[in-house]
């Protein structure tokens, strides 16, 4: 060989490693281990949509949903404001769209919420009369729980009915209807909706005191005779400081009562919270600062250490307790669609979920494969 063709040869195998190396990158990102896969005899693996994506004008998200999920959960389209913004007047496009894309992808959709303090529409969130707050309570569920039934998996029939102390957050529906709207919400989804799996959601009812209000509130629609299938809780936890043992608790305790656990919500916040206590009340907003919005130019290798030991001991307490929970759903398919970029404090750039803002998979998401037995 001359030293053109040892050139050549050099130049051609380069050239064949360089091809073959990035057709193995596509070909394993195609390969790429599925979270419903790998937990398929556990738990459903959920992801909240938007309307965008709904809309299916998003085809990166379109494939990892495919990939990756077999149960979403609308972020926003099925409450109350965008459903149905007037008294006879209902918003239906983007939920039917939704329960096609799920037929059609075998996703199991577990519709997001009937009855919810927040995102009212205009029309009846400073309602006076209880006789109208009624009318609108009972038309409502039985409209759109009815036009869903067996169109849907589920419903978070009542959304955040607890004051962190357990009792009931005083509401235009505790206001108005009393303390038993609660039983009587179960009660008319379960006529309107026989073939629908029933649940109450919150945030922070892995805590023993808000906890406490929930085991009475599925203990109460029991005794009533209602059906109750499950309790979701929401999950929107810090990395670094997960509740575990609250949650173990928690998952004992919601099954004892012979009802589903389910975390409905899923994100491990890496940002600093602007108060010293937890919460997911949407309704909480503060103001911004440099300090509060510290790793805009990416995560520091330290801080995604924590986030991925975090989900690592969340999912392995999950695989422990997986006969008694049904679904892990995340709140938001990448980390650049997380409501955390804008809440509780607007235009920060959070780090929660297990896809970064490419898509691609975080140390935590292999992490969380590897908690698969
Ligand atoms: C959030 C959505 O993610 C945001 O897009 C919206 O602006 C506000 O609501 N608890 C719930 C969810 O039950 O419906 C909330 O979703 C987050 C807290």
């Amino acid at each position: 060989m001359n030293i053109k063709s040892i050139a050549r040869f050099t130049f051609t195998t380069a050239l064949f490693v360089a091809c073959f190396g990035i057709k193995n990158a596509l070909a394993q990102q195609d390969q790429r281990a599925s979270l419903k896969d790998v937990f398929k005899n556990d738990f459903l693996i959920g992801t909240a949509m938007n309307a965008q994506q709904i809309e299916e004008k998003d085809p990166a998200s379109d494939k990892l949903i495919k990939q990756q999920f077999n149960a979403v959960t609308p972020e926003n389209i099925m409450k109350a404001e965008i459903i149905q913004p007037g008294w006879d007047k209902y918003n239906f496009d983007l939920a039917d769209k939704l329960v096609v894309y799920g037929q059609k992808n075998n996703i199991k959709i577990n519709a997001h919420t009937l009855i919810w303090h927040s995102q009212l529409p205009a029309f009846m969130r400073h309602m006076q009369s209880a006789d109208s707050v009624k009318q609108y309570f009972v038309n409502h569920i039985a409209t759109v729980a009815g036009r869903y039934d067996g169109k849907v998996y589920s419903w978070d029939v009542v959304n955040e009915a607890l004051n962190e102390d357990g009792t009931l957050r005083k509401d235009i529906f505790l206001d108005k209807l009393g303390d038993d709207y609660i039983v009587e919400a179960f009660r008319l989804a379960q006529k309107a909706a026989p073939n629908t799996k029933l649940y109450y959601n919150d945030y922070n009812i892995e805590q023993p005191a808000k906890r406490a209000g929930a085991v009475a509130i599925i203990k109460k629609i029991q005794a009533a005779g209602v059906r109750i299938d499950g309790v979701g809780i929401q999950g929107h936890w810090k990395a670094g400081n997960v509740p575990l043992n609250d949650i173990e608790e928690s998952i004992k305790e919601f099954a004892a009562l012979g009802v589903e656990v389910m975390f409905t919500e899923l994100d491990l916040g890496v940002l600093p919270n602007p108060w010293d206590n937890a919460t997911a009340d949407v309704s909480a907003t503060a103001k911004g600062s440099k300090e509060m919005n510290p790793y805009s130019n990416g995560l520091p290798d330290s801080v995604q250490q924590i986030l991925t030991q975090s989900y690592t001991d969340l999912f392995k307490l999950f695989v422990k307790y997986k006969d008694n929970v049904g679904r892990l759903t995340f709140w938001g398919v990448n980390d650049g669609q997380s409501w955390l970029n804008g809440w509780p404090i607007p235009g920060r750039t959070n780090y929660p979920l297990l896809f970064d803002r490419d898509f691609k998979p975080k140390p935590a998401f292999y992490s969380v494969i590897a908690t698969a037995k």
